[in-house]
């Protein structure tokens, strides 16, 4: 994708990290998925003391998107710290499979000092599981 845009969702994502829940892990997340139309939704780690209730940044984004009427996501940004560039965990890329069946959504996988590197989830999820 084009690198503005890209640069602009991974910094939605950086600054969508500071409002991580997460005082047990201390492990902040972030996320921001851009739809089609060129809305953008935010999402943040949201831990429980109920360790198994937790939802991922990037499930969080796609609740946020479906649950404001948004559809037909074509990116995420997902960011963690500054030495890593963040991978989704399984789970967030079946979720993310869900919206994107042909798996060409992009995923950008960033650092917190905004650098990134970009792929697709057919790339990380080259099969998935689906009822159709
Ligand atoms: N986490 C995410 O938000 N996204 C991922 O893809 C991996 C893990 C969160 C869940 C938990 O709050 C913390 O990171 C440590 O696992």
């Amino acid at each position: 994708m084009d690198p503005k845009t890209a640069q602009e969702l991974v910094n939605q994502a950086i600054e969508a990290r500071e409002k991580a829940y997460a005082p047990y892990s201390k492990f902040k997340v972030g996320a921001a998925i851009l739809t089609k139309n060129g809305t953008v939704f935010p999402g943040c780690n949201i831990e429980n003391a109920s360790y198994g209730a937790t939802i991922c940044a990037e499930r969080s984004a796609v609740c946020n998107m479906i649950a404001n009427g948004g559809a037909d996501p074509i990116a995420i940004a997902i960011c963690y710290n500054e030495t890593e560039f963040a991978v989704p965990c399984g789970i967030c890329r079946q979720v993310l499979s869900e919206f994107s069946p042909k798996g060409d959504l992009v995923i950008l996988m960033a650092k917190t000092d905004g650098t990134y590197q970009e792929t697709t989830l057919s790339a990380l999820l080259p099969a998935f599981f689906n009822l159709n």
